[in-house]
């Protein structure tokens, strides 16, 4: 077997339909952004291995990724948040993850990532939602500072930070990277999963 054919592998079992809307979803992958498979899988282990609850995703497309994160969030007993500012995105999204006939909870937000992380950070200063345990970051590569600056205020002690496309959009996002790397408050790694995802811990 070769290198790359064995990275393409994972040993998940989904449901015959989940598997099939997955399938489907994998053939338009370059057209609405989707992870690969392999990461993917890295993401949906990651909310298991750390139990988490509360996820916020930014960068919905057409729930691609919201199925595998929604998937691990069956077992912890969680709720994804994901926030898209394409409406007809959202609404596919949305459809994708009723036809998976996932029973973990949702909350779709439409709007721009920046003005929706400002709602956020209001209504959790108000005390009208939890801050989140896991944040994953995959919409526009050169906001990935601006969104950590909020990101930061909304995220748990202990709380993860994912963040793909660091490696294929090195200088857009190099400014989050650099800032990542040196506070004291977070360790971060970049793993060579897809696109390149730099994992960060909130001490
Ligand atoms: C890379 S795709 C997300 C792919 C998705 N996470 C998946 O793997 O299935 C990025 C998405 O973020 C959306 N997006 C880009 N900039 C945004 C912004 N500033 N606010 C909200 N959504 C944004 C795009 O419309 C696009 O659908």
């Amino acid at each position: 077997m070769l290198e790359s054919d064995i990275k393409k592998i994972n040993s998940i079992c989904f449901n015959e339909k989940t598997e099939e809307v997955l399938s489907l979803l994998e053939k338009t992958q370059k057209e609405f952004w989707n992870l690969d498979r392999e990461s993917a899988n890295f993401l949906n282990l990651l909310i298991k291995i750390n139990n988490s609850k509360n996820v916020l995703e930014i960068g919905t497309s057409n729930g691609y990724s919201g199925i595998w994160i929604l998937k691990a969030l069956e077992e912890t007993g969680g709720k994804l948040t994901t926030i898209e500012f394409w409406e007809k995105r959202q609404s596919i999204a949305r459809k994708n993850f009723q036809l998976c006939a996932i029973s973990a909870e949702f909350e779709a937000k439409i709007g721009s990532a920046l003005v929706v992380l400002q709602d956020l950070e209001e209504e959790i200063r108000n005390l009208k939602r939890d801050k989140f345990d896991f944040v994953f970051i995959d919409a526009n590569k050169k906001e990935y500072f601006d969104y950590f600056l909020l990101v930061d205020k909304i995220l748990k002690s202990n709380g993860i930070i994912v963040a793909d496309n660091i490696l294929t959009h090195y200088e857009k996002t190099l400014p989050y990277v650099e800032t990542l790397f040196k506070n004291c408050d977070y360790q971060s790694q970049i793993v060579q999963v897809g696109a390149g995802m730099m994992i960060s811990r909130k001490n």
